[in-house]
C-alpha cells in the first residue's frame, strides 16, 4: 500500500523564511576554509598578470610580505606557494635551493604574518627544464621514465628547506610512490618534527592542469604525466593511494582537481578520518572567470555555488584562486 506522505510531508516549510533556511542549512563555508595558491618568481621586479587565469599573477618575493598582510586581513585558512626559479636543470635542483624564490617568499610571509598557515607545493616540475615532476632515466621499453626513487631524494632535499624556512605545512604533489614517507623521514631526522605534510594524495592526470602550466612554466617539453598522475577514470585506486599516503605519516590529505571529482572527495572522506582537501584548479577556475567576463554567468553566485560544493562533498578546506574575491562575498 502506498503511504500517504504528501500532504503531512511539505519539504517546502523548511524553505519559506532566510532564517529558517539558515536554521537548516547543512553546509557552511568560511573564508577560513580557502586556501590561496600563489606563484612566486625570482626574476620579477613587478606582478606579471596570468594570460590564462584573469586576476591572477606571477609575483616578485618583493610582494610576499603585502599578499601575507592581506590574506591574514581576509580571514583566508592559508596560502600555498609555487615557485618560478631563474635557472632550470634536468634534476630540478633550483627546487632545494635554500634562496629560491619560495623560500625567501615563506620567510618574508611568515615575518609579516605569523599567523597565516603557510603550505609550500613541493615537486620539481616548475625546475626542471624538461618539465616533468622528476628525474629522468631510461625505462624498462628504453623510453625516458620518471625515476621514482630518485626523485625522492630531490623531493625530500626541497621539502627540507622549505621547512628551514618557516613552512607550517609542506605539500608533495609529484605523485611519487613512497614520497610522503621520504619526506616524513627526512623532515623528523633534521629536527622538524612539528611541521606537517599535506599530501595531494588522489591527484589525476588531468586537461584541467592547463592555465597552471603557463602560470608556473611547467609543462612537459614531452609526453605527459600519465605515468605517475592517477587515471581519470578510477575511484578504487584513489582510496589506495589516500591510505597508502595515511599510513606512510601524511597528516592531510587532498584530491585534485575538484569539480569533475566530487564522487572521489566524498569516498575518500568516508574512508579517511584526516583532514581533507581539494584544489579547485586552474582550468576549473579559467572556465569560470571567461563564463564570468562573457556575460554567461553570475560569478559571485557561481563560484559560492561551487565552494560549497566542495565542502558539502566532504572537503574540510579548497585551495582556490577564488579565495580572496570569496572572502569578500561572505563578508
Ligand atoms: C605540480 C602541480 C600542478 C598543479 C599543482 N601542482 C601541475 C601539474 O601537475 O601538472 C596544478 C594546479 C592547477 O592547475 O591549478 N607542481
Amino acid at each position: 500500500m502506498l503511504r500517504a506522505v504528501f500532504p503531512t510531508e511539505r519539504p517546502r516549510r523548511l524553505r519559506r523564511t532566510p532564517g529558517i533556511r539558515a536554521l537548516v542549512r547543512e553546509t557552511e563555508l568560511r573564508p577560513n576554509d580557502l586556501i590561496l595558491p600563489l606563484f612566486f618568481s625570482e626574476t620579477l621586479t613587478e606582478a606579471k598578470p596570468i594570460r590564462t587565469m584573469p586576476g591572477q599573477s606571477q609575483l616578485p618575493v618583493s610582494a610576499a610580505a603585502d599578499i601575507a598582510r592581506e590574506a591574514k586581513k581576509a580571514g583566508l585558512g592559508g596560502v600555498i606557494l609555487f615557485g618560478l626559479p631563474t635557472a632550470k636543470d634536468a634534476e630540478g635542483s633550483a627546487a632545494y635551493d635554500p634562496n629560491g624564490p619560495v623560500p625567501r617568499a615563506v620567510a618574508a610571509m611568515k615575518d609579516a604574518a605569523p599567523e597565516l598557515v603557510v603550505i609550500t607545493d613541493v615537486c620539481v616540475d616548475e625546475y626542471t627544464d624538461h618539465g616533468h615532476c622528476g628525474v629522468l632515466r631510461a625505462g624498462p621499453g628504453g623510453a625516458l621514465d620518471v625515476d621514482n626513487d630518485a626523485t625522492l631524494e630531490v623531493l625530500a632535499k626541497a621539502a627540507l628547506v622549505h621547512a628551514k624556512a618557516g613552512a607550517d605545512i609542506v605539500a608533495p604533489s609529484d605523485m611519487m610512490d613512497g614520497r610522503v614517507a621520504a619526506l616524513r623521514t627526512r623532515l623528523d631526522a633534521e629536527g622538524y618534527k612539528e611541521i606537517a605534510i599535506l599530501s595531494y594524495a588522489v591527484k589525476y592526470a588531468s586537461g584541467f592542469y592547463g592555465p597552471f602550466r603557463e602560470a608556473a612554466d611547467c609543462a612537459p617539453k614531452f609526453g605527459d604525466r600519465a605515468g605517475y598522475q592517477m587515471d581519470p577514470a578510477n575511484a578504487r585506486e584513489a582510496l589506495r593511494e589516500a591510505r597508502l599516503d595515511e599510513e606512510e605519516g601524511a597528516d592531510m590529505l587532498m584530491v585534485k582537481p575538484g569539480m569533475p571529482y566530487l564522487d572521489i572527495v566524498a569516498k575518500v572522506r568516508a574512508a579517511s578520518p584526516l583532514p581533507l582537501g581539494v584544489y579547485n584548479v586552474s582550468g576549473e577556475y579559467a572556465m569560470v572567470k571567461a563564463a564570468a567576463a562573457a556575460g554567461m554567468i553570475d560569478e559571485k553566485r557561481i563560484v559560492l555555488e561551487l565552494l560549497t560544493g566542495f565542502r558539502r562533498a566532504g572537503a574540510d578546506f579548497i585551495l582556490t584562486y577564488h579565495a580572496l574575491d570569496a572572502a569578500r562575498w561572505l563578508g
